[in-house]
Protein backbone atom coordinates (compact mmCIF):
# COMPACT_ATOMS: atom_id res chain seq x y z
CA UNK A 1 0.00 0.00 0.00
CA UNK A 2 1.37 3.14 -0.99
CA UNK A 3 2.77 5.93 1.78
CA UNK A 4 2.36 9.92 1.35
CA UNK A 5 1.24 11.63 -1.65
CA UNK A 6 -2.20 13.19 -2.15
CA UNK A 7 -4.53 12.79 0.93
CA UNK A 8 -8.39 11.14 -0.01
CA UNK A 9 -11.73 11.11 2.19
CA UNK A 10 -11.78 8.37 5.04
CA UNK A 11 -13.57 7.40 7.59
CA UNK A 12 -13.70 9.82 10.29
CA UNK A 13 -12.30 8.36 13.34
CA UNK A 14 -12.62 9.07 17.12
CA UNK A 15 -9.57 10.03 19.63
CA UNK A 16 -10.46 8.44 22.92
CA UNK A 17 -8.99 11.92 24.83
CA UNK A 18 -10.50 14.35 23.18
CA UNK A 19 -11.99 16.33 20.35
CA UNK A 20 -10.81 19.32 19.72
CA UNK A 21 -12.75 20.66 16.43
CA UNK A 22 -11.69 23.79 14.07
CA UNK A 23 -14.10 26.56 16.11
CA UNK A 24 -12.03 25.95 19.16
CA UNK A 25 -8.66 26.09 16.98
CA UNK A 26 -10.10 29.01 15.03
CA UNK A 27 -10.65 31.15 18.51
CA UNK A 28 -7.01 31.36 18.85
CA UNK A 29 -6.41 33.08 15.41
CA UNK A 30 -8.01 36.19 15.62
CA UNK A 31 -10.08 38.01 13.73
CA UNK A 32 -10.50 35.23 10.51
CA UNK A 33 -11.27 35.32 7.41
CA UNK A 34 -11.31 31.35 5.16
CA UNK A 35 -9.89 31.56 1.40
CA UNK A 36 -9.49 28.92 -1.19
CA UNK A 37 -6.06 28.90 -0.75
CA UNK A 38 -2.69 30.38 1.18
CA UNK A 39 -1.85 32.47 -1.75
CA UNK A 40 -5.56 33.57 -2.09
CA UNK A 41 -4.79 34.36 1.67
CA UNK A 42 -2.18 36.39 0.99
CA UNK A 43 -3.65 37.95 -2.31
CA UNK A 44 -6.47 39.33 -0.22
CA UNK A 45 -3.74 40.54 2.49
CA UNK A 46 -1.91 42.41 -0.30
CA UNK A 47 -5.45 44.35 -1.22
CA UNK A 48 -6.08 45.04 2.36
CA UNK A 49 -2.71 46.91 3.44
CA UNK A 50 -0.88 49.72 2.03
CA UNK A 51 3.13 49.45 4.04
CA UNK A 52 4.75 52.90 3.92
CA UNK A 53 7.67 51.02 1.23
CA UNK A 54 5.64 48.83 -1.37
CA UNK A 55 8.63 46.05 -0.14
CA UNK A 56 8.99 42.70 1.85
CA UNK A 57 11.66 40.52 3.09
CA UNK A 58 10.86 37.14 3.16
CA UNK A 59 12.83 33.82 3.67
CA UNK A 60 14.95 32.42 1.23
CA UNK A 61 14.11 29.43 2.18
CA UNK A 62 9.87 29.33 0.66
CA UNK A 63 7.65 27.77 -1.98
CA UNK A 64 7.37 30.41 -5.07
CA UNK A 65 3.30 30.26 -5.01
CA UNK A 66 4.48 33.03 -1.34
CA UNK A 67 6.98 34.85 -3.67
CA UNK A 68 4.30 34.84 -6.64
CA UNK A 69 1.17 37.30 -4.90
CA UNK A 70 4.22 40.06 -3.84
CA UNK A 71 5.67 40.04 -7.76
CA UNK A 72 2.73 40.43 -9.18
CA UNK A 73 1.24 43.00 -6.56
CA UNK A 74 4.70 44.89 -7.48
CA UNK A 75 6.68 44.39 -4.59
CA UNK A 76 10.58 44.57 -4.48
CA UNK A 77 11.66 41.37 -2.76
CA UNK A 78 14.37 40.86 -0.41
CA UNK A 79 15.59 37.76 1.29
CA UNK A 80 17.39 36.93 4.29
CA UNK A 81 18.82 33.50 4.70
CA UNK A 82 17.99 30.18 6.32
CA UNK A 83 20.48 28.27 9.21
CA UNK A 84 20.43 24.22 8.47
CA UNK A 85 17.88 24.16 11.92
CA UNK A 86 15.74 26.27 9.58
CA UNK A 87 15.58 29.13 11.65
CA UNK A 88 17.01 32.96 10.79
CA UNK A 89 19.95 33.83 10.39
CA UNK A 90 20.02 36.98 12.33
CA UNK A 91 22.91 38.41 10.94
CA UNK A 92 21.02 38.53 7.30
CA UNK A 93 17.38 40.01 8.92
CA UNK A 94 19.89 42.60 10.69
CA UNK A 95 22.08 43.73 7.22
CA UNK A 96 18.53 44.01 5.43
CA UNK A 97 17.22 46.03 7.98
CA UNK A 98 19.72 48.80 7.85
CA UNK A 99 19.90 49.00 4.10
CA UNK A 100 16.58 48.24 3.03
CA UNK A 101 13.38 50.36 3.80
CA UNK A 102 10.88 47.36 4.92
CA UNK A 103 7.20 47.41 4.03
CA UNK A 104 6.40 43.87 5.08
CA UNK A 105 8.33 41.34 7.10
CA UNK A 106 7.59 37.50 6.18
CA UNK A 107 8.32 34.88 8.59
CA UNK A 108 7.51 31.45 9.38
CA UNK A 109 8.05 28.45 11.26
CA UNK A 110 8.70 25.23 9.29
CA UNK A 111 6.91 21.61 9.27
CA UNK A 112 5.28 21.90 12.43
CA UNK A 113 8.30 24.01 14.38
CA UNK A 114 8.32 27.34 15.63
CA UNK A 115 11.96 27.71 14.32
CA UNK A 116 11.59 31.41 13.78
CA UNK A 117 11.04 32.30 17.47
CA UNK A 118 14.32 33.45 18.11
CA UNK A 119 12.66 36.42 15.66
CA UNK A 120 11.06 38.10 18.63
CA UNK A 121 12.49 40.94 19.42
CA UNK A 122 13.76 42.08 15.94
CA UNK A 123 9.71 41.61 15.35
CA UNK A 124 8.84 44.22 18.28
CA UNK A 125 11.23 46.32 16.63
CA UNK A 126 9.53 46.08 13.33
CA UNK A 127 6.51 46.76 14.57
CA UNK A 128 7.30 49.37 16.13
CA UNK A 129 9.04 51.27 12.90
CA UNK A 130 5.53 50.48 11.39
CA UNK A 131 6.78 47.80 9.41
CA UNK A 132 3.65 45.57 8.75
CA UNK A 133 4.59 41.89 10.34
CA UNK A 134 2.91 38.77 8.86
CA UNK A 135 3.85 35.14 9.54
CA UNK A 136 3.17 32.61 7.56
CA UNK A 137 1.40 29.65 9.72
CA UNK A 138 0.78 27.32 6.94
CA UNK A 139 3.42 24.40 8.62
CA UNK A 140 2.66 25.45 12.65
CA UNK A 141 -1.04 25.63 12.03
CA UNK A 142 -1.48 22.51 14.74
CA UNK A 143 1.06 23.18 16.72
CA UNK A 144 0.74 24.90 20.61
CA UNK A 145 2.61 27.62 22.10
CA UNK A 146 2.55 30.53 19.44
CA UNK A 147 3.11 34.30 20.65
CA UNK A 148 1.94 36.07 18.12
CA UNK A 149 2.28 39.40 20.17
CA UNK A 150 4.24 41.27 17.36
CA UNK A 151 2.32 39.70 14.04
CA UNK A 152 -0.31 42.09 12.22
CA UNK A 153 -0.94 39.35 10.07
CA UNK A 154 -1.32 35.29 10.18
CA UNK A 155 -2.32 33.58 6.66
CA UNK A 156 -2.24 29.73 6.45
CA UNK A 157 -2.59 27.35 3.43
CA UNK A 158 -5.21 25.10 5.13
CA UNK A 159 -5.39 22.35 2.35
CA UNK A 160 -1.80 21.02 3.23
CA UNK A 161 -3.06 19.38 6.20
CA UNK A 162 -6.08 16.89 4.62
CA UNK A 163 -8.41 16.04 2.42
CA UNK A 164 -9.97 19.36 1.40
CA UNK A 165 -10.50 20.62 -2.25
CA UNK A 166 -10.08 24.59 -1.20
CA UNK A 167 -8.91 26.11 2.61
CA UNK A 168 -6.65 29.11 3.55
CA UNK A 169 -6.68 31.48 6.19
CA UNK A 170 -6.10 35.53 6.65
CA UNK A 171 -6.67 36.61 10.20
CA UNK A 172 -5.59 39.11 12.83
CA UNK A 173 -6.08 39.58 15.88
CA UNK A 174 -7.15 43.26 15.08
CA UNK A 175 -10.58 43.76 14.28
CA UNK A 176 -10.97 43.38 10.61
CA UNK A 177 -13.47 43.29 7.85
CA UNK A 178 -14.77 40.57 6.50
CA UNK A 179 -14.60 40.99 2.90
CA UNK A 180 -17.49 39.14 0.40
CA UNK A 181 -15.52 36.29 -1.33
CA UNK A 182 -17.26 33.42 -3.55
CA UNK A 183 -16.01 30.79 -3.29
CA UNK A 184 -14.04 28.69 -6.48
CA UNK A 185 -16.61 26.42 -7.46
CA UNK A 186 -14.74 25.22 -10.39
CA UNK A 187 -11.19 24.04 -8.44
CA UNK A 188 -13.48 23.30 -5.62
CA UNK A 189 -15.65 20.82 -7.53
CA UNK A 190 -12.24 19.49 -9.57
CA UNK A 191 -10.13 18.47 -6.82
CA UNK A 192 -13.76 17.02 -5.02
CA UNK A 193 -13.58 14.42 -7.83
CA UNK A 194 -9.49 14.41 -7.55
CA UNK A 195 -10.08 12.95 -4.27
CA UNK A 196 -13.16 10.57 -4.68
CA UNK A 197 -11.00 8.94 -7.56
CA UNK A 198 -8.27 8.17 -5.18
CA UNK A 199 -10.56 7.26 -2.68
CA UNK A 200 -11.55 4.78 -5.17
CA UNK A 201 -7.95 3.85 -5.75
CA UNK A 202 -7.09 3.55 -2.56
CA UNK A 203 -10.39 1.02 -1.96
CA UNK A 204 -9.74 -0.91 -5.20
CA UNK A 205 -6.03 -1.51 -4.51
CA UNK A 206 -6.50 -3.11 -1.16
CA UNK A 207 -8.38 -5.84 -2.79
CA UNK A 208 -6.64 -6.21 -5.79
CA UNK A 209 -3.33 -4.57 -5.62
CA UNK A 210 -2.05 -4.96 -9.35
CA UNK A 211 -4.86 -3.39 -10.72
CA UNK A 212 -6.62 0.02 -11.06
CA UNK A 213 -3.37 2.10 -13.03
CA UNK A 214 -5.69 4.31 -15.01
CA UNK A 215 -7.66 5.74 -11.88
CA UNK A 216 -4.42 6.37 -10.84
CA UNK A 217 -3.62 8.08 -13.76
CA UNK A 218 -6.92 9.83 -13.90
CA UNK A 219 -6.58 11.48 -10.07
CA UNK A 220 -2.95 12.67 -10.41
CA UNK A 221 -3.97 14.11 -13.82
CA UNK A 222 -6.69 15.95 -11.99
CA UNK A 223 -4.66 17.43 -9.17
CA UNK A 224 -2.39 18.37 -11.40
CA UNK A 225 -4.79 20.30 -13.24
CA UNK A 226 -6.37 21.78 -10.08
CA UNK A 227 -2.76 23.04 -9.10
CA UNK A 228 -2.30 24.81 -12.64
CA UNK A 229 -5.75 26.67 -12.14
CA UNK A 230 -4.44 27.79 -8.95
CA UNK A 231 -1.46 28.87 -10.79
CA UNK A 232 -3.10 31.00 -13.47
CA UNK A 233 -5.91 32.54 -11.46
CA UNK A 234 -5.24 35.53 -9.18
CA UNK A 235 -8.87 36.15 -7.97
CA UNK A 236 -9.29 35.97 -4.44
CA UNK A 237 -11.69 33.53 -3.53
CA UNK A 238 -13.55 32.01 -0.38
CA UNK A 239 -13.58 28.40 1.12
CA UNK A 240 -16.09 26.63 -0.68
CA UNK A 241 -19.15 25.00 1.61
CA UNK A 242 -18.23 21.40 1.31
CA UNK A 243 -14.63 21.85 1.91
CA UNK A 244 -16.07 24.18 5.07
CA UNK A 245 -18.26 21.67 6.42
CA UNK A 246 -15.18 18.39 6.07
CA UNK A 247 -12.73 21.51 8.13
CA UNK A 248 -15.90 21.46 10.67
CA UNK A 249 -16.30 17.32 11.21
CA UNK A 250 -12.45 17.08 11.43
CA UNK A 251 -11.20 15.46 14.36
CA UNK A 252 -7.85 17.40 15.29
CA UNK A 253 -6.89 15.84 18.04
CA UNK A 254 -6.94 12.59 15.90
CA UNK A 255 -4.57 14.46 13.61
CA UNK A 256 -2.08 15.94 16.42
CA UNK A 257 -2.19 12.91 17.70
CA UNK A 258 -1.63 10.62 15.03
CA UNK A 259 1.37 13.13 13.29
CA UNK A 260 3.24 13.24 16.81
CA UNK A 261 3.14 9.39 17.16
CA UNK A 262 4.35 8.66 13.88
CA UNK A 263 6.99 11.87 14.09
CA UNK A 264 8.18 9.92 17.35
CA UNK A 265 8.17 6.66 16.13
CA UNK A 266 10.69 7.72 13.17
CA UNK A 267 12.66 9.89 14.85
CA UNK A 268 13.71 6.96 17.65
CA UNK A 269 13.79 4.00 14.73
CA UNK A 270 15.76 6.00 12.76
CA UNK A 271 18.83 7.07 14.52
CA UNK A 272 21.57 9.32 12.63
CA UNK A 273 23.63 7.62 9.92
CA UNK A 274 26.42 10.15 7.45
CA UNK A 275 23.85 9.10 4.48
CA UNK A 276 20.68 11.17 6.58
CA UNK A 277 20.21 12.88 9.36
CA UNK A 278 16.84 14.26 10.52
CA UNK A 279 16.20 17.84 10.47
CA UNK A 280 14.66 17.79 14.23
CA UNK A 281 16.09 14.82 16.47
CA UNK A 282 12.66 15.02 18.86
CA UNK A 283 9.12 16.86 18.62
CA UNK A 284 7.83 18.23 22.30
CA UNK A 285 4.15 17.93 23.15
CA UNK A 286 3.79 21.05 21.92
CA UNK A 287 4.58 20.57 18.44
CA UNK A 288 2.16 19.05 15.59
CA UNK A 289 4.79 18.12 12.76
CA UNK A 290 3.41 18.48 9.15
CA UNK A 291 6.19 15.75 7.99
CA UNK A 292 9.88 14.28 8.99
CA UNK A 293 11.86 15.98 7.18
CA UNK A 294 15.63 14.49 6.49
CA UNK A 295 18.57 15.74 5.09
CA UNK A 296 20.43 13.51 2.55
CA UNK A 297 22.85 15.32 0.86
CA UNK A 298 24.49 13.41 -1.98
CA UNK A 299 22.07 10.90 -2.59
CA UNK A 300 19.23 12.90 -2.38
CA UNK A 301 17.39 11.98 -5.78
CA UNK A 302 18.44 8.27 -4.99
CA UNK A 303 16.98 7.91 -2.04
CA UNK A 304 13.84 9.55 -3.47
CA UNK A 305 13.80 7.46 -6.49
CA UNK A 306 14.33 3.92 -4.21
CA UNK A 307 11.94 5.38 -2.21
CA UNK A 308 9.11 5.82 -4.38
CA UNK A 309 10.14 2.21 -5.87
CA UNK A 310 8.91 1.07 -2.62
CA UNK A 311 5.62 3.24 -2.98
CA UNK A 312 6.55 5.87 -0.53
CA UNK A 313 6.55 9.16 -2.00
CA UNK A 314 8.08 12.03 -0.43
CA UNK A 315 7.92 15.58 -1.55
CA UNK A 316 10.63 17.87 -1.77
CA UNK A 317 9.98 21.19 0.22
CA UNK A 318 10.84 22.99 -2.19
CA UNK A 319 12.46 23.41 -5.74
CA UNK A 320 14.06 26.44 -5.82
CA UNK A 321 11.82 29.57 -6.85
CA UNK A 322 13.11 30.54 -10.17
CA UNK A 323 12.78 34.25 -8.65
CA UNK A 324 15.51 33.86 -6.10
CA UNK A 325 19.10 34.25 -6.81
CA UNK A 326 20.57 32.12 -4.22
CA UNK A 327 24.45 33.32 -5.11
CA UNK A 328 25.18 35.05 -1.04
CA UNK A 329 22.62 32.43 0.58
CA UNK A 330 24.51 29.49 0.75
CA UNK A 331 23.19 27.64 3.64
CA UNK A 332 19.94 27.93 2.28
CA UNK A 333 21.03 26.92 -1.33
CA UNK A 334 22.32 23.17 1.00
CA UNK A 335 18.58 22.92 2.19
CA UNK A 336 16.90 23.53 -1.05
CA UNK A 337 19.29 20.66 -2.25
CA UNK A 338 19.30 18.63 0.49
CA UNK A 339 16.26 17.66 2.27
CA UNK A 340 13.21 15.63 1.97
CA UNK A 341 9.91 15.33 3.26
CA UNK A 342 8.79 11.74 4.81
CA UNK A 343 5.08 11.78 5.38
CA UNK A 344 4.06 11.32 8.66
CA UNK A 345 0.56 12.12 8.76
CA UNK A 346 -2.80 11.21 10.30
CA UNK A 347 -3.41 8.47 7.69
CA UNK A 348 -0.45 6.10 9.25
CA UNK A 349 -0.14 3.71 12.04
CA UNK A 350 3.36 2.10 13.59
CA UNK A 351 2.88 -0.67 10.78
CA UNK A 352 3.25 1.75 7.51
CA UNK A 353 5.99 4.11 9.63
CA UNK A 354 7.92 0.69 10.34
CA UNK A 355 7.47 0.11 6.44
CA UNK A 356 9.19 3.28 6.09
CA UNK A 357 12.17 2.52 8.33
CA UNK A 358 12.87 -0.92 7.11
CA UNK A 359 13.38 1.04 3.48
CA UNK A 360 15.24 3.91 4.73
CA UNK A 361 17.75 1.28 6.76
CA UNK A 362 18.04 -0.81 3.80
CA UNK A 363 18.95 2.12 1.38
CA UNK A 364 21.44 3.21 4.36
CA UNK A 365 23.13 -0.08 4.59
CA UNK A 366 23.94 -0.38 0.70
CA UNK A 367 25.66 2.94 1.21
CA UNK A 368 27.82 1.85 3.59
C1 LIG B 1 4.41 27.72 3.64
C2 LIG B 1 3.40 27.93 2.55
N1 LIG B 1 2.65 29.03 2.54
C3 LIG B 1 1.72 29.25 1.58
C4 LIG B 1 1.55 28.36 0.54
C5 LIG B 1 0.53 28.62 -0.54
O1 LIG B 1 -0.59 27.81 -0.30
P1 LIG B 1 -1.57 27.38 -1.46
O2 LIG B 1 -0.88 26.35 -2.29
O3 LIG B 1 -2.79 26.86 -0.76
O4 LIG B 1 -1.86 28.62 -2.25
C6 LIG B 1 2.32 27.20 0.51
C7 LIG B 1 2.18 26.26 -0.58
O5 LIG B 1 2.89 25.30 -0.73
C8 LIG B 1 3.27 26.97 1.54
O6 LIG B 1 4.04 25.87 1.55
Amino acid sequence: MEIGSEFYFQEKREEQTGKINWKDWERNLGFTQMTSSGRGALSLLLQEVSPRDKTVCLPAYLCDSILLPFIHNGYECYFYDIEKDLSPDLDSVRKLMNERKIGIFYHMGYFGFHTNRKLESILEELHHKDTIVVEDITHTLFSDDFHRKNNDYVIASIRKWMALPTGGLLASQLKREDKHLSPDTALAELRKEAFQFKTEFMHRVKENPSDHMPLKDLYLSLFQLGEEQLEKDDTVHGMDPFSNSLLQEENLSFLIKRRRNNFKFLSEKLGISHILQPVFTKASYQICPMFFPIYCKNFRNELRTYLSRNEIYCPIHWPIPKEIDLGGFSKTQEIYQSILSIPCDQRYEDLAMERVIEVLKDFINSHT
